[in-house]
């Protein structure tokens, strides 16, 4: 899978490198570009944004600067994900499909946003007849400074999605069979007792039936508590 990101603050993306997603980079399974969206500012002062038409508080970035940096981005079969507070919900079934797609580009808004066009030219005909699909995407019900943390959550929820990513795939359909809702059951390790608190006599008992049993039943419990 190839990831691009444009953002005024490349600097962001650096955890990219880290942990799982800097494995599966180095392994190839996946391939990151990130895109400095000032790189593309025509002006002598190299802004990006200008007073939203209409008057009002905030800053509207230039949609003349996203279509310099996105235009050469957008190859056949490729998703361009707008970050935007008034997106769509991320949820894992998004997770899902997008792990499927072999492009994705996150469009990191700052301000109050992105000229509503960028959004328009994208979504018409010339680019959904290549099999180009826009989404615009709000990772949760508050507002952050901007896109990038947003793509960050996005990306490490889709990547670990692809095969060879988790060192575990077991970790996976273990979710799966979750996904009737239940969140997960709390798990313990070693020692059996710690600070008074014993883990519960079952996961000791050896009875996987009763086990299996107990855990469908504390993650309905979990569940049903976080309502
Ligand atoms: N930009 C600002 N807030 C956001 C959110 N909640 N989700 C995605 N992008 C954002």
């Amino acid at each position: 899978m190839k990831i691009d990101a444009v953002t005024i603050f490349p600097d962001y993306f650096a955890p990219l490198q880290l942990s799982l997603l800097g494995k599966a980079s180095s392994a190839g399974i996946v391939s990151f570009g990130i895109h400095d969206l000032r790189s593309f500012a025509t002006n002598n002062h190299h802004a990006v944004d200008d007073t939203p038409y209409g008057g009002g508080a905030g800053m509207v970035m230039l949609p003349e600067i996203w279509g310099l940096a996105l235009d050469p981005l957008m190859v056949d079969d490729t998703d361009l994900i707008i970050l935007t507070p008034a997106g769509k919900r991320f949820d894992q079934p998004m997770a899902v499909e997008l792990s499927k797609a072999p492009h994705l580009v996150f469009a990191c808004g700052r301000y109050e946003g992105i000229d509503d066009r960028v959004r328009a030219h994208y979504s018409s005909h010339q680019y959904s007849s290549r099999n180009i699909r826009v989404h615009e995407v709000s990772i949760g019900d508050y507002v952050l400074g901007g896109g990038e943390v947003a793509s960050l959550v996005m990306i490490e929820a889709i990547t670990r999605l692809l095969p060879g990513v988790l060192g575990n795939p077991d970790s996976l359909s273990e979710e799966s069979h979750n996904e009737q809702g239940y969140l997960e059951y709390p798990n313990y390790t070693k020692p059996a007792v710690w600070r008074d608190i014993q883990v519960p006599e079952i996961l000791l008992s050896g009875n996987h039936g009763e086990i299996a049993k107990w855990r469908v039943a504390q993650a309905k419990k979990r569940a049903a508590d976080n309502l």
